[in-house]
């Protein structure tokens, strides 16, 4: 069974009261439910990790790399937008990343256009609220089953 890391960067813990009309009125707690209904469903074993903490992401990075953990989905928040060493730690392990945002983007702040992980992932998915978390799960097992071949980095 395909080990599947959900990654979630600072301030997701507070999903459900945090800017709702950007972020919907789900919890983070009922975005991973579904989660783990849809593994129950899928056959895929989910694995959770929030941290408001740069390090502490970078850790369960390193940590994925070494526990068979087969893919990430990642919505790093606003650490997406700043975090070499996050990018970095994801090219350390080498695992597939899909990039994933509730919100639009690119309807957004310009800093928010840009992200230093969109071209180490293998995809991006922004801007359908909770969906974009069960969607990059089924891209990403689809990758690891196809073996998508990553662009290479200029
Ligand atoms: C976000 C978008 C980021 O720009 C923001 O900093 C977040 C959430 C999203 O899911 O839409 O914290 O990653």
């Amino acid at each position: 069974m395909r080990q599947i890391l959900i990654l979630q960067g600072p301030n997701l813990s507070r999903l459900g009261s945090r800017e709702p009309d950007q972020y919907g009125r789900k919890t983070l707690d009922e975005i991973h439910g579904e989660i783990v209904r849809m593994g129950a469903r899928d056959g895929f074993s989910p694995v959770f990790y929030q941290s408001n903490h740069e390090g502490g992401l970078i850790d369960r990075i390193h940590q994925a790399g070494d526990d068979g953990t087969d893919g990430v989905v990642a919505n790093l928040g606003a650490y997406t937008h700043t975090s070499v060493a996050i990018r970095d730690a994801f090219l350390s392990v080498g695992l597939p990343v899909v990039e994933v945002h509730l919100s639009n983007v690119y309807r957004r702040e310009s800093f928010r256009h840009k992200s230093l992980i969109s071209d180490i992932a293998v995809g991006v998915i922004g801007g359908l609220g909770p969906a974009v978390y069960r969607l990059g799960i089924l891209g990403l097992l689809d990758w690891l089953e196809n073996r998508t071949p990553k662009t290479t980095l200029p």
